[in-house]
């Protein structure tokens, strides 16, 4: 194996199943398998994480189990069953299973043994309108809520990006792109913004590191953009400086930032969204994004915001990826994109694009790394760090997360973030 003590290559890291040394690092963490709103009541599926295929079901109390993807009889797949109560009953002869997944009903069985079959089971938790599974050995680790997203607020679980490449490919989405990947959006939805090229530096936390970006700032500054230098005019940074200099990742594999908003209707608001996503490898070559974002807002605002976002977003999920698979087939480009297409999901396909082209998994060792790419340099140092120590049995860096959120507890004031937007977008 080439995973030898102290030796991991980045190639080491791809894989995620039992016993990889990716996939030993990734089972000390819970980690979302689905979004709260995709399993109703009563209902099962069959998910796959970390190259492990599971049963998922919400029993009539609302709680959520995992158990084996496969009944212990003839091992079909146990999500084709039926939910009863906290239980689940496999469709091909019966057999019901509770959710600690022991056996304890096979009908057709004249001396029922069911004392003797028991079927997996793993725990599980609702957090942010996510559920959080954990697959790891032995007793499961305490949980870490998000300080940021337990702020008042509305929550929204984005539908779930589900991608046809390794982690990685994710994992090392680095700041510079936004600039560029972003670019159709960004002029689509008068967000010059986004335009702009801002350098980040990087520093490892307690928590994992922390990004700083740099920026231009005053009034008449020159802004260097993808679309070349502009003036700007209104010192349209200077909020950045205050609200989105910091980008955060906590190990070993969430980001969490502060954006303006690019819901319709509510762009020139001024209100910071606060952004945490969660990236979890399904198997070696197709990840999952989980993205959370809470607003601050309250009362009828709350309600015309969620509305507006959530509506949008979820019809255009359906096709999004369709259009994303004809960009990269060359039948059409990004700035082809409908007119109105909500720029939350413009933004996932322009995200979708660039990291499934870098191939299933990218060719980490034919790279050109740059100065711009210290955050990709540093997230797989900590990484194959921890990894290699995990390997040899030596203590782990215990990742902390701080207290209090990282939004600073005061917010620019309206004359700082409110007015240079457009009213709508
Ligand atoms: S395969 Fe499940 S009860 Fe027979
Ligand atoms: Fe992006």
């Amino acid at each position: 194996m080439a995973a030898e003590r102290g030796n991991l290559k980045m190639a080491d890291l791809e894989s995620v199943g039992p016993g990889t040394p990716a996939g030993r690092y990734l089972r000390l963490f819970w980690h979302p398998v689905i979004r709260a709103q995709d399993l109703p009541v009563g209902r099962a599926k069959p998910i796959e994480v970390l190259g492990e295929k599971f049963t998922i079901y919400r029993g009539e109390s609302g709680t959520v189990y995992m158990t084996a993807f496969r009944c212990a009889h003839r091992g079909t797949q146990l999500s084709l069953g039926w939910v009863e109560g906290e239980t689940i009953r496999c469709r091909y002869h019966g057999w019901r299973f509770d959710n600690d997944g022991q056996c304890v009903e096979q009908p057709n069985e004249d001396r029922p043994f069911c004392d003797k079959v028991k079927i997996l089971a793993r725990p599980t938790r609702e957090y942010a309108g996510l559920i959080f599974a954990w697959l790891g050995e032995g007793e499961a680790p305490p949980f870490r809520n998000i300080p940021d997203l337990d702020r008042p607020g509305v929550l929204i679980a984005d539908p779930v990006e589900v991608l046809p490449c390794g982690y990685w490919n994710r994992f090392d989405n680095d700041h510079g792109h936004r600039a560029w990947v972003h670019r159709a959006t960004a002029i689509r939805h008068n967000r010059p913004d986004i335009l702009v090229i801002r350098h980040e530096a990087v520093e490892e936390s307690e928590y994992g590191w922390r990004g700083t970006r740099a920026v231009s700032g005053k009034k008449g500054e020159t802004a260097k953009t993808s679309m070349g230098a502009v003036e700007d005019k209104e010192g349209a940074h200077e909020d950045f400086l205050k609200m989105a200099r910091h980008k955060h990742w906590i190990m070993p594999n969430i980001r969490l930032w502060f954006q303006r908003t690019r819901a319709k209707g509510f762009q020139g608001r001024e209100f910071w969204e606060t952004k945490c996503v969660w990236t979890v490898p399904i198997n070696d070559q197709k990840m999952a994004a989980f993205d959370v974002t809470l607003t601050p807002l309250e009362g009828e605002d709350a309600r015309v915001y969620e509305n507006s976002r959530k509506t949008q977003q979820e019809s255009e999920a359906e096709t999004r990826w369709d259009l994303a698979e004809k960009v990269l087939a060359g039948e059409m480009t990004l700035e082809d994109l409908p007119d109105d297409m909500g720029a939350y999901t413009s933004f996932t396909i322009e995200d979708y694009v660039t990291q499934v082209g870098q191939g299933p998994i990218a060719g980490r060792g034919e790279e050109m790394l740059a100065v711009t790419d210290a955050r990709v340099i540093l997230t797989r140092r900590l990484w194959l760090r921890e990894v290699n120590k995990l390997l040899a049995g030596e203590a782990l860096k215990q990742w902390k997360l701080p207290e209090a959120p990282f939004m600073p507890a005061k917010p620019p004031s309206a004359e700082i973030c409110g007015k240079r937007e457009p009213a709508d977008a």
